[in-house]
């Protein structure tokens, strides 16, 4: 007997803000049940209410952890799968940046922003595997960033710990593949995108952080993510910016190398608002409102020309291919239940679950 389709279920780290916060937004639009990770409970509740707002009916839940807390994290993941079901789709979107010289930046900043960046992606994509692993299904979203093709000065900390994700990806994939395993692990590489990103770094540039031309609005972002995560894995380069940038690197690493040195990286870019308030949240999440877009939206461009050609092929070849067979679904197996989550807890978005250790989730 073939089980009526589910609601799938994505859990979204990093699900408070910037891309996490559109991807999550998104998939809530397409019917998905939403899991969202950060530190903030405050604006994990205000994330899931906007998303209600955006999507009325959406199924929303969130639970606060730090990305460095492996163990932190897992509880986090088990308590939104006991409220949600079983986890189809884990986004890793959650990272933070330093700006300035490698003399200036602290020696605690750089270790930090590679525990968040990369070792937090590392820890969420291990949480993952253990909630997909047993099903031997689901996929994997790790948000890298085109700094992998080259590195770019002022950004030594990032540039890394960005790298290491690419790496870290392409070797699990791999294995997963030799393994003969059905989840999938994708990688995509945005451009600078308009998100309150710039606001959370730390600079020691002496002027805030800002993204370097060209610029792109956060849903565009988010239909990467949306797109990646739907498709079959594999490294996605978001726009043709991106793609012209890694080329230039294949053709020639000194050219790629005199382009990035000429391009403005130690100017101040202006914002449409030059009074907003910045907030680093680096060690410590910031307190400030739970938005979507950063303060560069006038420059953002909210279309991806490449995207829409792979949203075009992807849709042509789908119509092309013989609608696949029905398989009957494999029996659905729901994690035990954290104490206090209980299904019968439907408090409105917002309102903290009854936790074990600390009222540090919702739905
Ligand atoms: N914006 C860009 O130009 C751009 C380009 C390429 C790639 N990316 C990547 O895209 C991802 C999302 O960035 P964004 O631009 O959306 O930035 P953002 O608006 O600053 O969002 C960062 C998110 O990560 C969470 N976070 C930060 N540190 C965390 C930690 N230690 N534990 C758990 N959650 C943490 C934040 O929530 P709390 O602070 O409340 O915990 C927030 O939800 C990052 O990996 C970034 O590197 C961004």
């Amino acid at each position: 007997m073939v089980e009526p389709v589910q609601p799938r279920v994505v859990v979204i780290t990093g699900g408070s803000s910037g891309i996490g916060l559109g991807s999550a937004a998104l998939f809530a639009s397409k019917g998905w049940r939403v899991g969202l990770i950060s530190r903030n409970k405050e604006r994990l509740a205000s994330a899931s209410s906007l998303i209600e707002a955006w999507t009325p009916g959406a199924t929303v839940a969130w639970a606060a952890a730090d990305v460095s807390d492996e163990e932190a994290l897992a509880a986090a993941a088990r308590r939104i799968a006991a409220t949600l079901g079983p986890i189809s789709v884990w986004v890793n979107a959650a990272g933070n940046g330093v700006y300035g010289h490698f003399a200036d930046v602290p020696a605690d900043e750089f270790r930090r922003v590679t525990e968040v960046t990369y070792l937090g992606t590392v820890n969420g994509t291990r949480v993952a595997l253990s909630h997909m692993r047993p099903r031997d299904e689901g996929t994997i979203v790790n948000v890298c960033s085109a700094v992998v093709f080259h590195g770019v000065p002022l950004m030594t900390s990032y540039s890394g710990a960005k790298a290491a994700v690419r790496a870290f990806s392409q070797s699990l994939r791999l294995e997963l593949r030799l393994a003969g395993s059905h989840v999938r692990l994708g990688t995509l590489f945005p451009p600078a995108i308009n998100t309150p990103f710039f606001d959370h770094a730390i600079s020691h540039m002496g002027f805030p952080s800002r993204p370097v031309p060209p610029v792109y609005g956060t849903r565009v972002a988010a239909q990467g993510v949306y797109f990646c995560a739907t498709g079959g894995g594999g490294e996605m380069l978001l726009t043709g910016v991106v793609i012209a940038y890694s080329l230039i690197v294949r053709v020639s690493l000194r050219l790629a190398g005199f382009l990035v040195s000429k391009s403005d990286f130690a100017s101040e870019l202006p914002r449409d608002d030059p009074g907003s308030a910045r907030m680093p949240s680096l060690f410590a999440p910031a307190c400030s409102r739970c938005v979507m877009d950063g303060g560069f939206g006038s420059q953002a461009r909210s279309w991806s020309t490449h995207l829409k050609l792979l949203s075009a092929w992807r849709a042509l070849r789908s119509a092309m291919m013989p609608a696949p067979k029905l398989r009957a679904s494999r029996p659905v197996v729901r994690s035990p239940r954290a104490p206090g989550c209980a299904d019968a807890h439907r408090s409105p978005a917002g309102s903290a679950l009854p936790e074990p250790a600390a009222s540090d989730s919702g739905r």
